[in-house]
């Protein structure tokens, strides 16, 4: 063996970091290290290589880069792109610098665009002489996507999307069809507006499927790229900061304390506590503790919990099992939440055989809903994004975005029946566990919404007022 090459895969983030060098010459880089950085380390230490850079594509804002944490644990220096707003030691590259690893070279390439200071990072094996193997596209390239260019705010929108074009095009594409590329997500991640399933790719492969390079005219290219692009998560910009500032030092993974149910209540009377619910929507519409917010451990758990809780807020966890407990502290810890007051000991059974209090939700089929339609006094809620409900709605139904819902609650009626709808139930749960915790007392979820609406057939409603058959 000489050339190592590792991808190691965050799920539900979609966060793709590497651990590439020579395990011959016994030297190796990490890309875009993820917080609980204990994975380089031993995957090093089993290889019997030093990890000798740490390389930072750009300023992350889906998840906390354990870059600075990795640079503390091993004393390899942080080489990054050219930006103001970094605030620890860190080795800001030009183009063409070189970090030697043995036979394995890697040279930066900038390619501005997702954000102002993103460096690319091209493979060299000097068996396979001098043109580059791979590239490590960051978020430049994805699979079927490019990197959003809106995270800086609008001002700059249209400039990064101009330099992005310009990266793909004149810089990513010239390095022909053969070199592989290693891109910074896959499937699920909200740095890209649709990426495609794999996780890794050629130049050859995303040139010819790839909506990115059937657009050769700057203008078609924007007009692409920014059209119906979804809101960026709430949390995107303070996690930028975070990771410009290098995050705070822990060294690893926080061990959560079990609380019997009455350390459980007395932690919950405290002001600004929240309990967070991690259970399936069914579960937690069969019964919860009043005043808990459900996010369902799934794969959009780390990007909805970064929507909807503040990252400073103390958190009191509600989990199915020890392995959800281990998930749910993952998707935490990479998403900085460091408030993790504990979570309750035996989960709801040994809440329920405390005889405490208990809510819940009720839960609606479709055809139940469609029967309910044109029932004056239910509010029937789409809480989708906007980009969603432009291809179609429930008649007679309220659009309110849920990452807004909190702060948009004015002419709802807390006494009367409320459901809530999104396109599987997932964030209309969220949904339903705010418009509780305000005050509503008869709310009710519909799992499965979009899709079973859609299999049974049942009317839709579009923007123009057009009312189809669901075809
Ligand atoms: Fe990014």
């Amino acid at each position: 063996m000489a050339v190592v090459l590792e991808q190691i895969v965050s799920e539900g983030l979609a966060q793709l970091s590497y651990l590439v060098g020579d395990d011959k010459a016994g030297l190796v880089a990490v890309i875009d290290p993820r917080r609980d950085v204990a994975i380089y380390l031993k995957k090093a230490q089993i290889l019997g290589a030093r990890i000798i850079a740490i390389i930072e594509t750009h300023i992350h804002a889906d998840f906390v880069s354990g870059a600075h944490e990795l640079a503390v644990r091993t004393g390899a220096p942080i080489y990054t792109g050219e930006n103001d707003a970094y605030t620890f030691a860190h080795h800001p590259v030009q183009e063409g610098e070189k970090i030697e690893l043995g036979t394995i070279t890697l040279q930066a390439l900038p390619t501005p665009g997702h954000t102002p200071e993103h460096i690319s990072w091209l493979l060299f094996d000097q068996k396979q002489g001098d043109r580059p193997i791979a590239v490590f596209s960051g978020d430049t390239l994805f699979n079927l996507d490019a990197g959003r260019p809106d995270l800086l705010g609008s001002d700059e929108t249209k400039q990064l999307a101009i330099a992005l074009h310009q990266s793909l095009y004149e810089k990513l594409l010239p390095l022909g069809d053969r070199v592989e590329l290693y891109p910074g997500h896959g499937a699920g991640s909200a740095c890209g507006k649709s990426i495609g399933d794999r996780r890794q790719s050629t130049l050859g492969n995303e040139h010819m499927f790839s909506p990115v390079f059937s657009h050769p005219v700057q203008a078609d290219f924007l007009h692409w790229l920014l059209d119906a692009m979804p809101e960026p998560p709430r949390h995107y910009a303070d996690l930028k900061k975070l990771n410009a500032a290098g995050a705070p030092i822990k060294g690893g993974l926080p061990l959560i304390p079990p609380l019997s149910p009455e350390e459980f209540r007395q932690q919950m009377s405290q002001e600004g506590v929240l309990v967070l619910d991690a259970r399936s929507i069914l579960a937690f519409g069969g019964g919860h503790i009043p005043g808990a917010l459900n996010i369902a451990l799934q794969n959009e758990f780390p990007t909805w919990v970064g929507w909807m809780v503040e990252r400073t807020t103390p958190i009191l966890l509600v989990v199915e099992s020890e392995r959800d407990l281990m998930l749910v502290s993952q998707h935490l810890f990479r998403t900085g939440y460091d408030m993790i007051l504990g979570y309750l000991h035996q989960g709801m059974t040994s809440w329920q055989n405390a005889a405490l209090p208990l809510q819940s939700i009720k839960e609606w089929t479709v055809h139940t809903l469609h029967q309910q339609i044109e029932n004056p006094t239910l509010t029937i809620l789409d809480v989708r994004s906007e980009q969603e409900r432009q291809k179609g709605y429930v008649p007679h139904s309220q659009h309110r975005f849920v990452a807004h819902l909190r702060d948009n609650l004015a002419g709802l009626e807390p006494f009367q029946p409320v459901a809530t709808y999104c396109g599987t139930g997932f964030r209309a749960s969220i949904a339903a566990s705010i418009l509780q915790q305000n005050g509503f007392t008869n709310v009710i979820n519909v799992p499965g919404f979009w899709t079973a609406w859609q299999v049974a057939n049942l009317p839709i409603e579009k923007t123009d007022n057009e009312s189809t058959d669901n075809k």
